[in-house]
């Protein structure tokens, strides 16, 4: 009998419903790769923008009318149950994390990874739908917050979005950096962001945060809600707008802020840094996660069958943290 595995295939761009069920056969692990059975993977909103083909301006890099790689998900956390001839990090039986980058096809019962890629041994105590998400929004905000942000012990900073993936993570990163952390929701999430760490909670319907001369030294505007130059009052002098949603819209204010005046709009894609490099910070993040510092968000576990339910709750724009299937 040949072995096979099912997987999820985005045909072309468009709805949740798009996404289609498939049965491959067994991938088998090349020289450097190995072979994993993943147990749980992320549903994100940037799977839910590469199911759609946005922003359009990426298409020629993404696949001009379906994903070039043609399947979905990317974070996961799984049991290693083959390896190639020449693999040295893993063997048979590790239990692992990471994320499938450009190559995708984590929302899926089985993948072959390079084993140099952004993987990890996962912890024995950490849940497989934790691990699964830490590549989303964890790892993207501690890259914003130090790399870019350079946020420092006592620095004012405010995070927009903050019961999301990256906010709720934010959160707890800065809070956790020593920053005095102001953060907006809805008044339905404000006591959960307050519990992550946010010394202030700002209802965005209801209230205006962003004030002339407020002075944060960072914002993280983890959704793109507003734009640099509605931001840049409220910063300090040499205050840091960071955002990690690129439009074109965004694009001459990141450059132009590098020549023009103290305050920055920096963007970066995390998944492109080297993988040693999200590897080493990923290990950063365990030892946050077991001092308790770092609390991972699980908003809702849904079966692999139901990823078209899931993509659709993530779509709704209201997850609170993270939403895995399993
Ligand atoms: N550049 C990179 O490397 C990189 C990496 C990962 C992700 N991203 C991008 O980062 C973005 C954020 O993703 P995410 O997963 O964190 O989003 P998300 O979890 O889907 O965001 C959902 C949250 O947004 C909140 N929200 C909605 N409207 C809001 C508003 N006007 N102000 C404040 N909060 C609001 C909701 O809270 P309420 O229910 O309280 O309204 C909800 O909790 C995505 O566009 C993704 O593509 C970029």
């Amino acid at each position: 009998m040949i072995a096979t595995r099912t997987a999820w295939q985005i045909p072309r761009y468009g709805r949740p419903e798009i996404l289609t069920p498939v049965t491959l056969r067994m991938p088998q692990p090349g020289p450097t790769e190995v072979l994993i059975r993943i147990h749980a993977s992320g549903v994100t909103r940037a799977d839910g923008m590469m199911r759609k083909g946005e922003p359009l301006f990426a298409r020629p890099f993404l696949g001009l009318r379906r994903p070039r790689n043609g399947l979905s998900g990317t974070g996961l956390s799984g049991e290693v149950i083959a390896v190639g001839n020449d693999v040295r990090r893993f063997e048979p039986g590790d239990m692992i994390f990471g994320e499938a980058g450009m190559r995708f096809g984590a929302n899926a019962s089985h993948i072959c990874l390079d084993e140099e890629g952004v993987l990890m041994p996962k912890p024995d105590d950490l849940p497989h739908e934790d691990a699964a998400i830490l590549c989303d929004g964890v790892l993207t905000s501690l890259h914003y917050l130090r790399t870019l942000g350079q946020v420092q012990s006592g620095d004012r900073v405010l995070i927009l979005g903050g019961a999301g993936s990256l906010g709720s993570a934010a959160v707890q990163i800065a809070a956790d950096m020593g920053a005095e952390v102001t953060a907006t929701c809805s008044a339905r999430n404000a006591s959960f962001v307050a519990s992550l760490g946010a010394a202030h909670v700002v209802d965005y319907a209801n209230e205006e945060v962003m004030k002339s001369g407020a002075g944060y030294d960072v914002i993280f505007d983890t959704l793109g809600v507003v734009s640099f130059s509605a931001a840049r009052p409220a910063l300090a002098k040499a205050g840091r707008y960071l955002c990690p949603v690129l439009t074109v819209g965004r694009l001459p204010a990141i450059l132009l802020s590098r020549v023009v005046g103290r305050k920055r709009a920096l963007f970066a894609a995390v998944g492109l840094e080297k993988p040693q490099s999200l590897r080493d910070m990923l290990s950063e993040i365990l030892t946050k996660i077991e001092q308790d510092h770092i609390i991972p968000v699980i908003d809702r576990v849904f079966p692999l069958s139901d990823l078209v339910e899931a993509h659709a709750y993530v779509e709704a724009g209201h997850k609170r943290g993270n939403v895995v299937v399993v």
